[in-house]
């Protein structure tokens, strides 16, 4: 889940760089301070990779984070494959800062090309899973069931601050702003919306800088059921490293 957002998120609308292309499995871009921790997920990832080697690292790393919001009992998010890998890291620094506010927020998202709505429906990914003080400093889960996908982060942060919950300064930046705020409240009273808008916003930048059908290898009929089939296996077998990966992160919070 956060591989494929730290992969995606450093897309540059301007220069059309970055993007979700793989290069996260790169070390110069994994040891970028914003993605402390992530090589965990990376080496998961690996062992789907060397039995499914047809699938490229980018578009596993986005599957992976489509398994991980289903499973846990979040929205379908469609998944389209074709991205293209890349080795080329962009420089670091294109991720936010969760120490920061509204303006950086913007500042990052828009330059993905996202929207208001888009950062705000995205920030609830944080329903799933916590901070750990040794990768980014911040300590702690955002809700009470962090391994259940639901619009609880959303009640959580109208709520104010609540004993053993985290908010980081972005979320809470999200109260600041009117435009920001008013689909924190949406989405705190009303979860079918939230469930829509991520759906749609997770597909967007799960493909910022991909053309689904664009990348000049289109199977011919033939091939798309051998596809179809490996694509079945590739994502049971990512269903099955997010459930291992949640059930450590389950066993640590004990
Ligand atoms: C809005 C800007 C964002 C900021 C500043 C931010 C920041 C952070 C930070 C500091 C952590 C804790 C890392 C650690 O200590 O392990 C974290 C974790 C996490 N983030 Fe974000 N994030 C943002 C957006 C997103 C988005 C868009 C998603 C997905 C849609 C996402 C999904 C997650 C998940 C699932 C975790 C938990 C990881 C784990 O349990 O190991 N975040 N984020």
């Amino acid at each position: 889940m956060v591989c494929r957002w730290h992969d995606a998120g450093t897309y540059d609308v301007n220069t059309k760089t970055g993007g979700p292309n793989g290069s996260i499995r790169m070390k110069e871009e994994y040891s970028h301070g914003s993605n402390n921790g992530l090589k965990i997920a990376i080496d998961f990832c690996e062992e789907i990779k060397s039995k499914h080697p047809k699938i490229t690292y980018a578009d596993l790393y986005q599957l992976a984070g489509v398994v991980a919001v289903e499973v846990t009992g979040g929205p379908t998010v469609d998944f389209v494959p074709g991205r293209k890998d890349s080795k080329i890291s962009p420089k670091e620094g294109r991720l936010p800062n969760a120490t920061k506010g509204v303006t950086h927020l913007r500042d990052i998202f828009y330059r993905m090309g996202l929207s208001d709505k888009d950062i705000v429906a995205l920030s609830g990914g944080h329903t799933l899973g916590r901070a750990h003080p040794e990768r980014s400093g911040f300590d702690g889960p955002w809700t009470k069931e962090p391994l259940k996908f639901d619009n609880s982060y959303f009640v959580e942060l109208l709520k104010g601050e609540s004993e053993g919950l985290l908010k980081l300064p972005t979320d809470n930046a999200l109260l600041d702003d009117p435009e920001f705020r008013r689909y924190v409240e949406l989405y705190a009273k009303d979860e079918d919306a939230f469930f829509k808008d991520y759906a749609v916003s997770h597909k967007k930048l799960s493909e910022l800088g991909f053309v689904p059908g664009s990348s000049g290898s289109k199977p011919v009929v033939k091939d798309s059921a051998i596809l179809a089939q490996s694509a079945v296996g590739v994502a049971v077998a990512a269903a099955v490293v997010v459930l291992t990966y949640l059930y450590e992160v389950r066993k640590r919070m004990k």
